[in-house]
């Protein structure tokens, strides 16, 4: 009998473009997992369970083995540090930007720049490379908000149709990267399970490379 392989999936903007990748190599959650309240799924095959989480989550399941594989944006893994894991392909779903923003019209203090980020590893190496002085301020959401209520000069987010920094006022500035989503895999696991993870690994890079049409279509339209 094959090895349990269990997958970290990421809840939000991720999983929309995730269900119909692994669809597409065969891999059939036996819920739905947009709408189901439960963390743990099983497929359609008796080897492959999905587990649910918050994406700043995925890699910490995948380093400890909690998970074997998982499916995590390049801004995730960067910010955790890849301890214990391979990051194995890029997926090329969920694409957006990495970006600094703020207001258009407003010029920023010489001095030192306030800088409201979840990103707080990737934006101090960026302003490092840059040789700004930034006081960095951790959040974990509506990174938007800060410069409205006077907590941050800028943010450092991801930005993707644009839309959420337009509706607040604010306006992209700086690229800093490009993210997409990367297959993730335990290093313990790929020796452990080797088998049953490439076989895994083998039908997810299949459906990256050779996507179906309708699954073009999903790419596209979502
Ligand atoms: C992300 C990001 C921006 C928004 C960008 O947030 O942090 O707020 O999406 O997308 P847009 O350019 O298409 O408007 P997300 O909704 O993933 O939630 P978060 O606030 O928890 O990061």
């Amino acid at each position: 009998m094959s090895d349990l392989i269990t997958i970290a999936l990421a809840k939000g903007r991720i999983l929309k473009e995730t269900l119909p990748l692994l669809e597409q190599a065969g891999i059939t959650p036996q819920d739905d997992l947009d709408k189901s309240r439960k963390l743990i799924f099983n497929t359609n095959h008796a080897n492959i369970n999905l587990v649910l989480i918050r994406s700043a989550d995925v890699p910490t399941y995948v380093q400890y083995g909690a998970a074997d594989m998982g499916i995590a944006g390049k801004d995730v893994l960067l910010e955790h540090g890849g301890e214990g894991l391979y990051e194995w392909v890029d997926l090329h779903i969920a694409p957006c930007k990495l970006m600094t923003a703020g207001f258009a019209d407003k010029p920023l203090p010489s001095g030192r720049l306030k800088v409201a980020t979840k990103y707080t590893s990737i934006t101090k190496q960026y302003f490092l490379e840059q040789r700004r002085q930034v006081e960095l301020i951790k959040l974990y959401g509506s990174m938007e908000l800060a410069p409205l209520v006077g907590l941050a000069d800028m943010i450092v987010d991801l930005v993707d149709t644009g839309n959420t920094l337009k509706a607040n006022g604010l306006v992209p500035m700086d690229f800093i990267m490009d993210i997409s989503s990367r297959l993730i895999v335990n290093r313990a696991s790929l020796k452990m399970k080797n088998r049953a993870i490439k076989q895994v690994i083998d039908k997810i890079e299949q459906a990256v490379s050779e996507p179906a049409d309708d699954l073009k279509q999903n790419r596209v339209l979502l």
